[in-house]
């Protein structure tokens, strides 16, 4: 079996939040705030695996149904990570960019994702993607939306095609999604990347997200590496073989 290189582009589905503070007798905002702890970990680790990109589930189209309490938590901790990690991230050469909608955000959680953006658009070293107020079917309208008025004010011409309509989603123009990792034991996709996720491997891990960090990564990236990826052909090797 060929040997799988490092995968460039991880996005991790961070579940087990709350499950992590229920397990402890702490309210689940307690697991929000270990969780942020686990992602700063996570992110710092993953260069040392060869990755180059990193996206992250953060809140979901869907998550808008849990108590209003709990979703102003999170929107309070994404306020404070994008504040806080950014000298962190201009040191390190990171990239950051938030995927999904703004609309229905609050103003100034908005304001301080267009100013992260801003201020870390020139870093090369890293890319950090952090879905928030994500869900990709939502996305993948959005992109077709895009199109649709590209097409109106006669901005394309050429038929449509992947790579065209691809441009129009919030993730445009990272590399392929190469694995795909959930934690806390669930095994789907909850709306995280449709599009992107067509030819990534998964992993399915049952640490919970708050205690994730370098040593789980490193044993996703491990199983990663132990996969043979075919992308619907066949090995080299294989072509001459007899059955
Ligand atoms: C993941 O943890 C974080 C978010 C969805 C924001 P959960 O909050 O889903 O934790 P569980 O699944 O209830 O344990
Ligand atoms: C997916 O986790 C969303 C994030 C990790 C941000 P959920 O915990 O919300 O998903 P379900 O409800 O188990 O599918
Ligand atoms: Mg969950």
């Amino acid at each position: 079996m060929s040997a799988t290189a490092d995968p460039r582009h991880v996005a991790i589905i961070m579940d087990g939040n709350g499950r992590w503070a229920k397990a402890r007798g702490l309210p689940r905002v307690m697991g929000h705030r270990e969780g942020v702890k686990a992602l700063k970990r996570t992110v710092e680790a993953a260069p040392r695996f060869g990755i180059e990109c990193l996206t992250v589930f953060g809140f979901s189209t869907e998550n808008w149904s849990r108590p209003a309490a709990e979703v102003s938590e999170l929107m309070g901790l994404v306020r404070n990570y994008l504040s806080s990690d950014l000298d962190r991230m201009e040191r390190e050469g990171v990239r950051l960019r938030v995927l999904g909608r703004r609309e229905g955000l609050p103003e100034d959680v908005k304001a301080i994702i267009t100013r992260a953006e801003a201020r870390t658009a020139h870093n090369r070293q890293f890319l950090l993607q952090v879905a928030f107020n994500y869900g990709g079917r939502a996305d993948i309208v959005a992109a077709a939306r895009r199109y649709a008025e590209k097409l109106a004010s006669g901005d394309v011409t050429a038929q449509l095609d992947e790579a065209e309509f691809a441009q129009g989603l919030s993730s445009a123009g990272a590399p392929d999604v190469d694995l795909i990792i959930r934690t806390s034991g669930e095994q789907r996709l909850s709306n995280f990347l449709l599009w992107e996720a067509a030819y990534a491997e998964f992993v399915f891990q049952d640490t919970l997200w708050p205690d994730y960090g370098e040593a789980a990564l490193g044993e996703a990236v491990d199983t990663f590496r132990r996969r043979e990826r075919r992308f619907g052909g066949v090995e080299a090797r294989d072509v001459m073989a007899a059955g």
